[in-house]
């Protein structure tokens, strides 16, 4: 299949043209890789089983990990989900149009194809202007999925889309580079009080300070009620090693590791913020990767996953990474982080 790749602004009328085209697409069943301000995600029709195989598919994904129903209006609810618990709608009072998916009881409407055989649904009302649009002209309910290959990093760019996807999907909108590049966070609200199921931009307490007192899901479970977190995600293909400690012993510890490693012949590189960098000196063989200053926390979570795909261009075989405990994000960036190195955390 060739994949077309186009670039539509929405404030031009070619551009809409453009996006009316890709709405075309989804409504006769094809799947289209779109921007949001998440990550980029690819589309297809929420209710044509269809379409939901053909996105497992075109991304190698298990077919039990359920997929996000996304819409562009609120009024658009209701027609998917059963009952809508007024702690739900406090939180699209606050959070939506925005990175907040909410888990909810499925009408028969949605079909279990794109929900993993789920009885529930998880719907985002997203941001981004083309993803609304799209939504609008498809149909009005999107099932996408980060438009990954499934355990690769999420993908933040076009390019990561086309690296990715190219062959195996009809249409791919290159809207530039996804704002936040963390996926959103993913909050269960069939029960109470609700649970967080995935971290990201909209943190916990931005929950609570909603809904009041929200759990989070801990550890790995062997039947988590999120499906997608059983799986090892975000991985690059070489190996990574979060070392977690007081930072001078961590900088030591990593420079030793990073010296063995390059040493032996292995493509290395460290990972660590701005304000770090100068503990690690110039090592010839070693790459040495300024995540952003500690002081801008979106500004790593914002580049994180195109670090990731750019040392698996480069075939970096091993990385070693500090932490980003940061306030607001460090628990989402570390939750990444985490499931990308396979939990290969080397407390010193
Ligand atoms: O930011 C995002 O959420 C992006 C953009 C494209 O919207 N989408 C995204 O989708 O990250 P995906 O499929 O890569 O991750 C969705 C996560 C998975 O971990 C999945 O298991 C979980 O949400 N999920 C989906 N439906 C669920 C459900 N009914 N119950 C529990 N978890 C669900
Ligand atoms: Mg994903």
């Amino acid at each position: 299949m060739e994949t077309r790749v186009i670039k539509a602004d929405p404030d031009t009328r070619e551009g809409l043209e453009l996006l009316r085209e890709a709405g075309d697409v989804i409504k006769a069943g094809g799947l289209v890789a779109v921007p949001t301000e998440t990550v980029y995600g690819l589309a297809g029709n929420a209710l044509d089983p269809g379409s939901a195989r053909k996105i497992y598919e075109a991304k190698g994904r298990p077919s039990d990990n359920p997929l996000i129903v996304h819409i562009a209006k609120m009024d658009d609810l209701k027609v998917i989900v059963q009952d809508i618990p007024d702690k739900a709608l406090r939180l699209a009072d606050a959070f939506w149009p925005g990175p907040l998916t909410m888990v909810f009881h499925k009408n028969p409407v949605v079909p279990d194809e794109t929900t993993g055989g789920l009885d529930t649904v998880a719907v985002r009302f997203p941001t981004g202007r083309i993803m609304q649009l799209l939504t609008e002209f498809s149909g009005g309910f999107i099932a996408a999925p980060s438009a990954n290959r499934s355990g690769r990093p999420s993908c933040t760019r076009a390019e990561h889309c086309i690296e990715d996807l190219s062959g195996r999907i009809d249409m791919i909108i290159d809207g530039g580079e996804a704002g936040i590049g963390l996926e959103s966070t993913v909050i269960d609200m069939t029960c109470d009080p609700p649970v967080l199921l995935r971290q990201g931009y909209i943190n916990k307490s931005m929950l609570e300070s909603v809904t009041g007192p929200v759990k989070t899901e801990t550890g790995p479970q062997e039947h988590p009620r999120s499906p997608g977190m059983k799986y090892r995600h975000y991985a690059p293909k070489g190996r990574l090693t979060i070392v977690r400690g007081e930072k001078d012993s961590v900088c030591r510890r990593i420079c030793e590791l990073a010296s063995d490693s390059s040493r032996l012949g292995k493509k290395t590189a460290i990972l660590a913020p701005s304000e770090h960098l100068s503990c690690y000196g110039d090592h010839p063989g070693i790459r040495l990767i300024d995540a952003g200053s500690m002081d801008d926390e979106d500004g790593i979570a914002h580049r994180l996953f195109a670090i990731l795909r750019e040392l698996d261009e480069e075939d970096t075989e091993e990385i070693y990474c500090e932490c980003f405990d940061t306030p607001r994000l460090g628990s989402a960036i570390m939750d990444r982080l985490t499931r990308a190195s396979g939990n290969r955390i080397l407390n010193v």
